[in-house]
């Protein structure tokens, strides 16, 4: 099984948990998110482990929420240790609302808007990623007319290539996100940073992509960014107090992806951040990473009813589910890969060829294309693995479609975490 959390019992039921998957739709209905709060856990722990070890526990990890951002993930993931990065005043009002001290949220965004941004400096919020010089003054006249002096990091571009798909690919010159580094217009930006009093620059971030599998993009990263921090030392002679490498470690999907363990990016990172702080006669910084991803993804399957099977002789076998692109977007938008299975039949042979497509009136309604499953009939239970990060938060309501609901499961037992949406829900803001 590509997640740690999943097994298959004696009936044959695929397992999350210690919950029948099969006795999960029977009680909470379809389509069903289910997610693992072990596995959540589980992965929160290796990390926050791996600074322990490779790092003299002298940074820490912030949860991307954009993966999943709902009140009960952000509990758990501030239990086990880790801060909150929100990216949105709406995600910003569901950590605060789940009750996490505002100095514990990083708040990114390459377009933050003026009342997003009076909103995390009225809330207190502890480190406002800075993305241009634009949310720079902006921030600045926000402080003054505060009066207060607002925490900051910013956003570096640091002109790395992560090889990912080109959707979710953010470190290199090409893209919306941060200040160039490689044109000279960063050091322009720490140089104006430093100088103004209504701010507190207090580290620098980058990011160079998502769902990427190797260590070396982070640990040159790492380099980059410490050459930098160099440099700003000599010319402008200012420090920091933290490092920000950013998200996108890389899970399982398929078996055939070839994620490596966590731990080994933190030995990695940890290896060169000595060696150049070092050679460059630098403090050490605190380093932060951002996964998202990697704390959520594998931690959660959905679950659904199989309803029509229209086999089209030579072309393919479509396996219709009650859900669709409307909660899993991820193969319409980048032919996101996943493992599919029949969960009431999780211990048969997959030897079936499905096209597993949803119900949106949209011929791209497509969770799968030409994938091995159990042989499917209307009834069964179809189950898409490691949909934990970025299904729910891209689900929208499209065709008028309800999004599911969220069931949290542990040791065995299983709660609502999120309602599912009601038709009334759809009508609540339609006048
Ligand atoms: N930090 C920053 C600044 C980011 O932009 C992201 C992701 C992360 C952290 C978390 O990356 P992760 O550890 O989750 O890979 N919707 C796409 C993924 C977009 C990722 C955007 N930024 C998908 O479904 O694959």
């Amino acid at each position: 099984m590509i997640s740690p959390c999943l097994s298959i019992n004696e009936k044959g039921h695929l397992v999350i948990s210690g919950c029948d998957t099969v006795e999960l739709a029977e009680r909470y209905g379809t389509p069903l998110y289910v997610m693992s709060e072990d596995e959540i856990r589980s992965v929160c722990r290796r990390y926050r482990s791996s600074f322990e070890e490779y790092y003299q526990g002298n940074g820490k990890a912030l949860y991307a929420s954009k993966a999943f951002c709902c009140k009960e993930i952000c509990r758990i993931v501030t239990e086990e240790g880790l801060d909150v990065e929100v990216v949105s005043g709406g995600e910003l009002y569901t950590a605060l609302q789940a009750g996490i001290s505002p100095e514990n949220i990083h708040f990114q965004g390459n377009n933050k808007t003026v009342s997003e941004l009076e909103f995390a400096v009225n809330s207190g919020v502890g480190d406002i990623v800075v993305d241009n010089l634009s949310e720079l003054y902006k921030l600045q006249k926000i402080a003054a007319k505060q009066g207060t002096i607002v925490p900051i990091s910013l956003r570096i571009k640091p002109g790395i290539d992560a090889h990912t798909h080109e959707f979710i690919r953010t470190g290199q010159i090409d893209s919306k996100f941060g200040i160039d580094l490689t044109s000279g217009e960063a050091l322009e930006a720490v140089k104006m940073a430093a100088g103004m009093r209504e701010v507190s620059l207090r580290g620098l971030h980058c990011h160079v992509g998502s769902q990427i599998f190797e260590k070396e993009p982070f640990v040159h990263a790492a380099e980059v960014m410490l050459n930098f921090f160099a440099e700003i030392k000599q010319k402008l002679s200012v420090e920091f107090d933290f490092l920000n490498l950013g998200g996108g470690f890389g899970i399982h999907y398929v078996e055939e992806d070839d994620a490596i363990p966590y731990e080994e990016y933190m030995a990695a990172v940890s290896e060169a951040v000595h060696r150049k702080c070092g050679e460059l006669g630098l403090p050490l910084p605190k380093i932060y990473i951002e996964p998202g991803r990697s704390i959520v993804g594998e931690a959660g399957i959905t679950l659904y009813t199989v309803g029509n099977i229209l086999e089209i002789p030579t072309v393919r076998n479509y396996v219709s589910i009650d859900g669709g692109m409307y909660e899993n977007p991820r193969y319409a938008l980048y032919q996101a890969q996943y493992t599919c299975l029949i969960a009431n039949k999780a211990n048969q042979p997959a030897d079936y060829i499905a096209t597993v497509t949803g119900k949106c009136c949209e011929s791209g309604d497509l969770i799968q294309e030409h994938t091995s499953i159990q042989r499917p009939e209307e009834g069964d239970i179809l189950a898409v693995l490691s949909t934990g990060a970025y299904n729910y938060s891209m689900a929208s309501n499209y065709n008028r479609n309800v999004r599911p609901a969220c069931v949290m499961v542990s040791e065995g037992k299983s709660r609502i975490v999120i309602k599912g949406e009601t038709y009334d829900d759809l009508l609540r803001n339609d006048i």
